[in-house]
Parts: C-alpha cells; sequence; structure tokens
C-alpha cells in the first residue's frame, strides 16, 4: 500500500488508474471500515482509502480533540485489506487557506435528525467528501450505512450537483451482540459496554411492532424512548422515517428506524431497516 500525504503525490500515483473505488475514513478502524474496503475491491481495480478527522464536521462541544487517532494499527488494517492507496493529509494540505467555500446540504436533509442535533456537521460532511472527490476522482465510492444520513446527505449531493460517481452503502457490521461497530464504542466503560446492545435490541422491537401491523408510530417511539431511558440512557430520538428522504412516513413507503442515545458521555446511533 502507497501512503501519501499530499494530493500532488496521490493525483500522480492515480493518473493511469482505470476504476478507482474510494472508502473515505476518519480513522481508528474497525470491521465496519474493512468491510468497505472488501467491497471496494469488488467494484474496481484500483482501491483507495483516506484517513483524515474533519475537523469542520465536529461541533465545537464534540470529540474532535479526543477523537481517537490510531494511524499505524490503521495502516496494517488497511494494507492487510488489500487497498493500494491510502490518503492521509495533514489539515493544512487538505485546508491550505482557510475555506471560503462550503457544500450546503439541502435544508430538508439537514434541518432533521443528526443534522438539527449538529449544526454544520452536515456541511462539514459534505464539503470534505466533495474536496475528496475532487482529488480522487473515484467511479464508485462506499459509505457504511451506520451513519444513515450521512449517506444520505451524500447521495443527494452527488445527484444533485451531477458528481460521476457511483455510491454504495454497506450494511452496518455489529458485534456478537448487537451493538453496531464504531470507533466511539472505545469510549465506553466496561458496564457501559454491556448495556450498549440495548441500543439495538430496541431497534429491533421497534422493527418488530411494525411488522406485526403497529401504525401508531408516535406510540412506539415513545415506548422505545422510556424503555431505554429507564436503563440509563438519555435518548435524543428513536424515530420511524422512510428511508429514501428520513421524513416523516407518508402512505407505504419503505422505512427504518433509526436511534440516537447518550450512554453516560458517550453518544451512540444506530438504525436499522423494517421489512
Ligand atoms: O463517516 C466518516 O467517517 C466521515 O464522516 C467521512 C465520510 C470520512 C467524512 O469525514
Amino acid at each position: 500500500m502507497q501512503i501519501h500525504t499530499t494530493i500532488a503525490s496521490l493525483r500522480t500515483a492515480l493518473a493511469d488508474a482505470r476504476c478507482t473505488a474510494f472508502a473515505p475514513t476518519m480513522g481508528n478502524l474497525h470491521a465496519g471500515h474493512i468491510s468497505l474496503m472488501q467491497a471496494a475491491r469488488v467494484h474496481a481495480d484500483t482501491v483507495v482509502s483516506s484517513i483524515f478527522v474533519n475537523r469542520i464536521q465536529f461541533g465545537p462541544n464534540e470529540d474532535f480533540d479526543s477523537y481517537p487517532r490510531t494511524f499505524q494499527a490503521d495502516c496494517e488494517q488497511l494494507e492487510a485489506a488489500g487497498v493500494d492507496h491510502l490518503f492521509a493529509p495533514a489539515e493544512a494540505e487538505l485546508y491550505p487557506v482557510p475555506q471560503h467555500y462550503f457544500v450546503l446540504p439541502a435544508s430538508a436533509h439537514d434541518n432533521l435528525l443528526e443534522g438539527a442535533l449538529r449544526p454544520g456537521h452536515f456541511q462539514g460532511v459534505a464539503t470534505v467528501v466533495t474536496k475528496l472527490f475532487n482529488i480522487v476522482q473515484p467511479q464508485v465510492a462506499l459509505f457504511g450505512k451506520k451513519d444513515y444520513q450521512q449517506l444520505m446527505v451524500i447521495r443527494s449531493m452527488v445527484q444533485e450537483l451531477n458528481m460521476p460517481i457511483e455510491i454504495i452503502g454497506c450494511d452496518i457490521m455489529r458485534a456478537a451482540d448487537g451493538l453496531a461497530l464504531s470507533s466511539r464504542n472505545g469510549y465506553l466503560s466496561v458496564e457501559q459496554r454491556t448495556e450498549a446492545p440495548r441500543l439495538y435490541a430496541t431497534l429491533q422491537k421497534v422493527a418488530a411492532a411494525i411488522t406485526a401491523g403497529r401504525r401508531d408510530f408516535s406510540a412506539i417511539e415513545q415506548e422505545a424512548m422510556h424503555s431505554l431511558a429507564a436503563h440509563g440512557w438519555q435518548p435524543d430520538y428513536i424515530t420511524i422515517r422512510q428511508r429514501h428522504d428520513l421524513q416523516v412516513p407518508q402512505d407505504d413507503a419503505a422505512l427504518v428506524v433509526l436511534a440516537a442515545a447518550r450512554l453516560g458521555t458517550t453518544r451512540l446511533i444506530d438504525n436499522l431497516e423494517v421489512g
């Protein structure tokens, strides 16, 4: 695997690439990320990943400074996964002057759920992903479904801004007890880690209620939030939405249940497509 810290070096290396698949990350890699690299290999002859902790997608009270940086271990995993090129720029390489141009996601996609709770987050994501797409110029890009709203924003951005890139959403990878793999799981204490699978178990109960025919979605959501709160969680939301735009369901749209909840100081998100 070649490691590039400059845009020029990566561009030179990719000049003759025929079909490139790209899976961007913020590092601290786990099996979920590695599954993106494996899926990338199926779609392209050149696989590129990036590691960049993108300051502009973190809010002022979020964990940018403490976000785990594990570069050496990440490189070993990417190498073992058969990644050809890793782009790992310093901040000054990607944002050499203060950034004055930003990609602003559609407000209908931004003013809800994670976007409403984390103002500016998706603008930061859309901006860095656009920059990375312009640098790598992949034909295919892969993102995990754990960040379901992020995937929707990126899909819509690529479609509306006519970026010639196929976006592939990859399934959530889970620990044996159901907890979705996440870099932030490392913040959990031993006790919290034992409690954490309840988030997915709660999503499964909501999905089962819908599959059984219940349509009183607000009541199901409230029950799920109360059940989590009763076990020491501080839920931000558990909500049943349409998959394609994450709006409140109309008619017989395909559904997804999304959750965000805090366990101590750690905020976990998860989701489950229904049906
Ligand atoms: O999902 C992530 O790790 C990040 O949001 C991404 C897409 C790499 C942009 O910084």
